[in-house]
Parts: C-alpha cells; sequence; structure tokens
C-alpha cells in the first residue's frame, strides 16, 4: 500500500491509541497460565498480539474473541498442551521470547518461528539463561536465531545479569521462573519496562525490586480481569506531530504512563514541548492519563544512558521532532535500534535524508541538526510499523507529497494508524 501525505493547514481532535502491546500480551500470556478465567478489554488490536493469541490457542488455551478488543482467557492452571504443528509469532520478538520462556517450563516439544524480520533478530540473548535454568533450547546459526526447538522441563532459579536492558529477555527468564525450584534473580543494566513485575503482583505471584534486581518467588497466577490502558508508543506519534506542526492542539485520552515507558515525555519536555498531562488514575495496576500536545518551539535535546530503554521504541518519530528542533540532537547508547523490526539507526536516517533531514548515523545512534523544512518525498518502510508512523508523522510536517510505500506495516501495532491521520488532519470531516 501507497500512503499518499500532504501537510494540513491545521491539526486538531481527540485520539484514543489503541491498548498497550507490550501489556496485552502479557496480559492474555499470563492469564493463559493462570488459575480461573479473566476478561481482557481493549486488547492491542494490531497483528502482533493476534500472534499471541493464535500461539497460546495452539498450545491448548481456550481463548475466545468477544469484540475487535475484548477477549475471555481461561487459563490452564500453568499447564498447556504440546502443540501440533510449529509456532508462528510473526512480526513480534515479544511474542517469540516470552513464549520461549513459557515453553521452557513445559515438559514437551515446541517449534517457535516468526517472519523474515524476526527470523534475523537475535534469540540468544533467551537462549543462554533459559539453557542455564535447564531448558533444552536450540536455534538456527549456531543457536542465534529463529526457528527455535525447546523442549521444556525440570527448571531451577538462577541469579542472571542481563548484558543488555531488554524487557523480553528478564519476562522470559521471570515467566521460566514461575515453573522453577527456588527463586529466580534478574539483574538489569538500567531499568527497562516492568510490566511484567507489576502484573505478576497483581495476579498473586511475589516479585521484589531493589535497585537494578528484580527477585521471583514462584507460585501459581491467579486469573484477573484486565483493562489495558492506551498505547503511549502509538501515542508518540500524534505528541510529537501535534508540537512540531504551527496550528496543532491534539488530546489523547486513556494513554498509559508508567514511568518506565515515558522517556518521550521527558524528552519533548526537555526540549521546550507544551503537553499537558491531566486526569491520572490507576488501571490494573498501572497508571493511565489524557495528554494534550500543542504547537512549541522546540529546543535539541541529548538521549542517552538510562534513558535509553524508556524511550527505545520512541526513537524513530523523535528523530523527526529532532528536524524542527533548534541545535543539534544526539541520541547514544542506543545499539539496540539495530535489532528491532529493521535496523533502526540505518532505516531511520536513510528514509529521513530522503525528506531533507540534516541526519548523521553514528554507531549507538545518531545526530540531527535543525531545524530543516522538511521536502515531500517518496519513502520505504523495510516492513518495520514503527518506522512507516514515523515517516507519515514527517509527512504531516514537511511541504509538498511525501508518499510512503509498504504503509500497511503500521497495523503490526496500529491498524487505525491512517484514519487516526485523516481524523486529526480533517481528510474524513471534508469526506
Ligand atoms: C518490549 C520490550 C522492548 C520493546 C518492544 C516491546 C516488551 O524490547 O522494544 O517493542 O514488550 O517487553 P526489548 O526488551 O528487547 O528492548
Amino acid at each position: 500500500m501507497r500512503q499518499i501525505i500532504r501537510p494540513p493547514s491545521r491539526l486538531e481532535g481527540v485520539i484514543t491509541p489503541p491498548g498497550d502491546k507490550s501489556l496485552s500480551h502479557r496480559a492474555v500470556i499470563f492469564n493463559a497460565l493462570a488459575y480461573g478465567s479473566a476478561r481482557i478489554t481493549n486488547y492491542a488490536p494490531g497483528e502482533d498480539c493476534a500472534s499471541t493469541v493464535r500461539c497460546l490457542q495452539a498450545l491448548g488455551v481456550p481463548i475466545e474473541r468477544d469484540g475487535p478488543t475484548t477477549l475471555t482467557v481461561h487459563g490452564r492452571g500453568g499447564v498447556l498442551e504440546e502443540p501440533a504443528d510449529v509456532l508462528n509469532a510473526g512480526n513480534s520478538g515479544t511474542t517469540m521470547r516470552l513464549l520461549a520462556g513459557v515453553l521452557a517450563g513445559q515438559p514437551f516439544l515446541s517449534l517457535l518461528t516468526g517472519d523474515r524480520s524476526l527470523r534475523s533478530r537475535p534469540m540468544d540473548r533467551i537462549i543462554a539463561p533459559l539453557r542455564e535454568m535447564g531448558a533444552e533450547i536450540w536455534g538456527r546459526g549456531s543457536d542465534r536465531f529463529a526457528p527455535l526447538a525447546i523442549r521444556g522441563g525440570r527448571l531451577r532459579g538462577i541469579t542472571y545479569t542481563l548484558p543488555i536492558a531488554s524487557a523480553q529477555v528478564k519476562s522470559a527468564i521471570l515467566l521460566a521462573g514461575l515453573f522453577a525450584h527456588g527463586e529466580t534473580v534478574v539483574v538489569e543494566p538500567a531499568p527497562s519496562r516492568d510490566h511484567t513485575e507489576r502484573l505478576f503482583q497483581v495476579m498473586g505471584v511475589s516479585v521484589v525490586r531493589d535497585g537494578l534486581t528484580v527477585r521471583l518467588m514462584p507460585g501459581p497466577l491467579t486469573a484477573r480481569d484486565i483493562s489495558v490502558p492506551g498505547d503511549i508508543s502509538s501515542a508518540a506519534f500524534w505528541l510529537v506531530a501535534g508540537v512540531c506542526h504551527p496550528q496543532a492542539r491534539i488530546t489523547l485520552r486513556g494513554v498509559g504512563v508508567n514511568p518506565t515507558r515515558t522517556g518521550i515525555l521527558d524528552a519533548l519536555r526537555q526540549m521546550g514541548a507544551h503537553l499537558e498531562v491531566i486526569n491520572p488514575r490507576e488501571e490494573g495496576g498501572e497508571p493511565v492519563a489524557d495528554i494534550t500536545a500543542s504547537s512549541s518551539t522546540l529546543e535539541a535535546v541529548e538521549v542517552k544512558g538510562e534513558m535509553v530503554p524508556r524511550i527505545i521504541d520512541e526513537i524513530p518519530v523523535l528523530a523527526v521532532a529532532a528536524c524542527y528542533a533548534h541545535g543539534t540532537t544526539v541520541i547514544r547508547d542506543a545499539q539496540e535500534l539495530r535489532v528491532k523490526e529493521s535496523d533502526r539507526i540505518a532505516t531511520t536516517v536513510r528514509e529521513l535524508r530522503r525528506l531533507g533531514a540534516d541526519i548523521e548515523e553514528l554507531p549507538d545512534g545518531m545526530r540531527i541538526r535543525g531545524p530543516v523544512r522538511l521536502r515531500g518525498a517518496v519513502c520505504r518502510t523495510y516492513g518495520d510499523h514503527r518506522l512507516a508512523m514515523a515517516l507519515g508523522i514527517a509527512g504531516l510536517l514537511a511541504e509538498g507529497e511525501t508518499a510512503i510505500q509498504g504503509a500497511e506495516c503500521a497495523r503490526v501495532s496500529y491498524p487505525s494508524f491512517w484514519e487516526h491521520m485523516a481524523l486529526l488532519t480533517g481528510a474524513q470531516r471534508r469526506g
């Protein structure tokens, strides 16, 4: 699909972003392992979370779809069934890595694969700790890539120091820890998103954090109804559009504002953005709020160190904001971007350059000089949903027409993204 974008004179409206992807995966996986049944509302509508549901169904978990974003999950009390076929995680790293942790604790053979992008992403980072816990697990390319073969078994708790701050790896180990003998301890180099710890706690499993150390005592999960907050990683596109466009006011309703995810709010505020966070509340152990972004004059920002895991998925769209900021924005310590759905350092730099950005690749990040006036061009997405949407926002801000080839991949996390864009630009009101 080729999406054509022209800059609107105004951007205004109220958007409810889709349910949070990270939390949706966890809500359905943890309830599938729990005792009892649970209803999950505002489940993320994208393809990634649909992959998780399909894999769990293939593992014998009864899951009913009661509506486009409502599921009922009947937990199997920790005991899954050997799947009759290969499990396919599609484009979803979270599905593959979290399920690998679960399957490490199941005494049967499972095979896990994914699309071309996922099969090129590192899996040695989960294979090593899961083996240490006692699982038999192999991967293609000397145990580095999917497809993975897992024969789970009797696991023992370990203390594992993560070489990188990764919530997916931490969660894989903690999930395996549910089935292990003894305590499981994970030490992080910097705090990564803590949805697993919060939800385990809500579902009755003891997880204690002490600085960068997380300790889990195995125990049964109890099913819990969950209303998933809106995804801040999806809201981020409209936050950037709202603060960069000269005539804009956009309100995002019901956004999850867990502090391990709000690096984008901190970065934009440091840049001088007008953001109002109102109506704070809590849903399912997670903080939620409404956020309004309006036209702002931006200064450059530096993003590095402990901030990086808190903003990792928003860096492509932050790079768009940096094009409109005064000064040189520098992003460092973000080498993890090279192993996301695409090499997001290379692809963001290449595509924003086509639009006239003054942007340069660094081994672990990028440097962007602003302000520049972007000019419409033809761009590619490399099948990467977040790059597609970041380029969509660049297209709203650029002069002239932007064409995005392969724009359909936005459906991986945000199927209504292009319709929401039409709502905010008034294209739908004008018909
Ligand atoms: C996720 C963690 C992050 C993030 C991904 C979702 C999660 O990956 O980039 O989109 O749900 O745990 P890493 O933990 O590998 O950095």
